[in-house]
């Protein structure tokens, strides 16, 4: 418990309007509490609550009851809980259902003295049997909708952003939020988060194929302690879980996801060949992205004239690679736009690959290229 207490020092609060007027946010449970000025009976307590959009306090967990500590220190006189006494059974119950914590009694509790329950806040902190006639304050509690949950994306959007609740101050603890991307048909999803800062192993992120969150669909968890922060589907659907548990946030996270077309490698060998772009003669489509192989005999080299050359300028492009690996470090050129030809380059080695990368505006006709090896 100690542990936890130190915990909670560490939580600061979201600056924000969580909750509605009147209403106090507890960062801790992540809940709305109001506490009346005007004193009810228990039963009219309970119908004080629920009239003002709220329902009685049941306490539920170890961490509310702390967190309650805190949030009556300036009530004078105790609060009612949303629990009491089944009369037949003897045994108290909280109003809402969630389990009764029978420890969480104040010394000597419970007593004889009443079927209703009060919060006591002093030292032994707990609830408190007290006569149900009794005249206390309310005590309210709502759950406001902190998550940002949303579907995304759609048959015509190729890439989007989306983050935690609250970024990049902070997120809320108890969260269990769902954001489900789409796109176009016949593409797959690519994800990176970044930034992403989060308490580890007890708050995750997970990635789902589909319109999921069952193991069979799961692809795979956020972290940044293993740097596991890309992800891809096989399909136009994904499916984005974020939860957080009882204690400690951070500052969140920031998901940056882009459609792709499934285009399968162009794979050529041999003595030579014909390589053009997607549709050519005719426009090529926004958004492709085709990669090519080109391999000849060992100790040969790929000879590469292209003949015709035609894209919109800077966004759609040709990318030429000395190797098989493309990175920046392979890279020989990037043509765009309009081309003169014929453009020749003989490769070093045996082997070279080309990537052909497209937008979503201005599609043109492209390329069209030869090679022999020599
Ligand atoms: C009650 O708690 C709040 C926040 O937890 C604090 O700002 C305030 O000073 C406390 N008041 C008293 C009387 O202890
Ligand atoms: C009290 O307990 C009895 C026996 O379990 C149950 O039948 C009854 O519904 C309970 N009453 C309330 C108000 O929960
Ligand atoms: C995408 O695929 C779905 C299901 O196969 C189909 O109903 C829909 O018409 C397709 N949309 C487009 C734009 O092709
Ligand atoms: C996704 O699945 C959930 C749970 O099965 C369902 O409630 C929801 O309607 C689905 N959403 C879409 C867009 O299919
Ligand atoms: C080009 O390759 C084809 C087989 O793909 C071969 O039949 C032809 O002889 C080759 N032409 C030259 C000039 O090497
Ligand atoms: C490369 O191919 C072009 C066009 O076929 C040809 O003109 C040129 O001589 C070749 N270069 C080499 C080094 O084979
Ligand atoms: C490769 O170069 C591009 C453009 O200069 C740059 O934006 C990118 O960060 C580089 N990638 C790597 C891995 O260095
Ligand atoms: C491949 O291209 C890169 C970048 O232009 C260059 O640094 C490297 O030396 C080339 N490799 C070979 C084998 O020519």
């Amino acid at each position: 418990m100690i542990r936890l207490l130190l915990f909670y020092s560490f939580v600061t609060f979201v600056v924000g309007s969580e909750c509605p007027i009147g209403w106090t946010f507890n960062a801790d449970t992540s809940s709305c509490y109001a506490i009346s000025a005007r004193l009810f009976t228990f039963d009219d307590s309970v119908q004080y609550c629920n009239s003002i959009g709220g329902k009685s306090v049941s306490i539920d967990s170890y961490s509310e009851r702390d967190a309650l500590v805190a949030i009556t220190n300036s009530t004078f006189l105790q609060p009612w809980l949303g629990a009491r006494r089944n009369t037949t059974t003897n045994r108290f119950y909280n109003l809402d259902g969630s389990y009764f914590y029978t420890l969480m009694w104040t010394t000597n509790e419970p007593s004889v003295n009443g079927d209703c329950v009060t919060f006591k806040r002093a030292t032994p902190s707990g609830l408190q049997v007290t006569q149900c006639y009794q005249l206390q304050p309310a005590f309210c509690k709502q759950t406001p909708a902190l998550c940002n949950s949303a579907v995304l994306g759609g048959p015509n959007t190729w890439s989007g952003t989306f983050q935690s609740p609250g970024y990049p101050v902070q997120y809320y603890n108890n969260l269990d939020c769902r954001y489900l991307i789409n796109s176009p048909n016949n593409t797959f999803i690519t994800i990176i988060f970044y930034p992403f800062v989060i308490e580890e192993w007890y708050d995750s992120v997970e990635v789902y194929e589909g319109n999921s969150t069952s193991y069979y669909d799961y692809i795979g968890t956020v972290s940044s302690y293993n740097m596991a922060r890309g992800f891809e589907s096989s399909g136009n659907v994904m499916n984005v879980k974020f939860k957080t548990n009882y204690a400690i946030t951070d500052k969140g996270w920031l998901a940056t996801w882009k459609a792709k077309k499934d285009m399968p490698t162009i794979t050529q060998t041999g003595t030579n060949g014909t390589l053009v772009s997607p549709n050519y003669p005719n426009n090529y489509d926004s958004y492709d992205e085709q990669v090519y192989q080109v391999s000849v005999a060992w100790g040969m080299q790929v000879n590469l004239t292209i003949d015709d050359f035609r894209t919109e300028s800077k966004f759609d492009y040709l990318n030429i690679y000395n190797s098989s690996v493309q990175s920046n470090s392979t890279l020989v050129a990037t043509l765009s736009g309009a081309l003169p030809v014929p453009w020749n380059w003989v490769s070093p080695k045996s082997y070279m690959s080309m990537k052909f990368v497209s937008d979503g505006t201005l599609q043109f006709k492209g390329w069209h290229a030869i090679w022999n090896y020599c």
